[in-house]
């Protein structure tokens, strides 16, 4: 059954991004960009995962504004509702509902491995169970789409790999229960890393504003932590991430938002000082973003925001209550 879905219709992708504040270069250059090339090839399904967002202690109030904002920039960045579902992970209750089905499949101890469990819980006990079973409720998100790809940025590799053992495991169990789905990864930007510290990769929740350049940001802020990026004192614009991590990072970012490779950057900048260089990737930066900031704005208090995320969620509802309701027949649960 599921070799059928593979072989009648286009690819089927689906990603979630959580709906916190500061949504930056990273997640546009290794996930969001992504989301808009494949809606021509692919049916899209895009996701902000506010459940996977209570996992950490948080504000609710911000979180409804945060739901919105990472809606409207979907939006902004280029995603079609007319080619795309955008939906709430929340409107759809088959999430939590398939969610508890895996996490019936999953193993505590391959859970409490997890890099980025380990990282949150800090190793105490009294951690929300939550976070322990946030990769599952991923896995969830994406096995009750029958989804083909999901294009995420690096730091998602090991959940995916997660996601996939689940649906192999049920299927052994149960064969045609899911399709298993592939990462998709870009090849420059897929891991961009702090701008202050670039071993640590760009987060949102890093203390220091310079670290990161939201995708919101004016461009004085985005020139203010571009000129004041760490390098070395070397002096050459080369790439070298061992020796050379914050050029690097830099020449990583510049190629992925003007679509020149690095190689071609090293050459136009053989010789030039990092000033010279950090100055025209502010300007490439800039303008790259400034599209993204006019539509936010123009879409970020529309109604038309809202009708969007009513239609989408009513198309995600009843494809994943179609997937879910097979897959509780697989497991003998209820009557029918
Ligand atoms: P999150 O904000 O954690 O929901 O992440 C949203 C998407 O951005 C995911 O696909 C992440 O893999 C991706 N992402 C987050 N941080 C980075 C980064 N520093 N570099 C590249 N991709 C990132
Ligand atoms: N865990 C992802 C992140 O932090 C967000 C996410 C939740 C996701 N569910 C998903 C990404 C399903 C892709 C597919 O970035």
């Amino acid at each position: 059954m599921t070799d059928q879905i593979k072989q009648e219709k286009r690819p089927r992708v689906f990603s979630g991004v959580q709906p916190t504040g500061n949504i930056h270069i990273g997640n546009y250059l290794g996930a969001l960009v992504q989301f808009v090339e494949l809606q021509n090839t692919s049916d899209c399904i895009y996701c902000i995962v506010d459940e996977h967002a209570i996992t950490v202690p948080n504000d609710p109030k911000e979180l409804r504004d945060h739901i919105r904002d990472v809606a409207a920039l979907y939006l902004a960045i280029g995603v079609d509702p007319e080619k795309s579902i955008v939906f709430v992970q929340s409107e759809v209750p088959a999430h939590a509902e398939l969610g508890w089905i895996l996490s019936c499949n999953a193993y505590t101890g391959e859970l409490s491995r997890m890099t980025q469990f380990k990282a949150k819980s800090h190793g105490d006990e009294s951690v929300g169970a939550g976070l322990l079973m946030y990769p599952v409720l991923m896995a969830s998100d994406i096995l009750l789409y029958d989804t083909d790809v999901v294009p995420v940025g690096n730091d998602q590799k090991q959940h995916i790999e997660l996601t996939r053992d689940l649906a192999i495991r049920v299927n052994s169990r149960f064969p045609g229960t899911f399709v298993v789905p592939d990462g998709r990864f870009v090849k420059s930007g897929a891991r961009v890393m702090a701008l202050d510290d670039p071993t640590a990769k760009m987060s949102k929740s890093a203390p220091n504003p310079r670290s990161r350049i939201s995708l919101l940001d004016d461009p004085s802020k985005i020139k203010k932590a571009i000129m004041s990026a760490t390098t070395d004192s070397e002096g050459s614009i080369r790439f070298d991430v061992e020796n050379k991590p914050g050029v690097s990072n830099l020449l990583s970012i510049y190629s992925a938002f003007s679509g020149k490779t690095v190689p071609e950057l090293e050459k136009a900048y053989e010789g030039s000082g990092y000033g010279a260089f950090k100055k025209d990737l502010v300007e490439v930066t800039v303008d790259a973003l400034a599209p993204i900031r006019t539509r936010y704005e123009e879409i970020r208090g529309s109604a038309e925001l809202d009708r969007i995320l009513d239609d989408g969620a009513a198309r995600a509802n009843a494809i994943a209550e179609r997937v879910l309701r097979r897959v509780q027949k697989k497991f003998g649960l209820g009557r029918k």
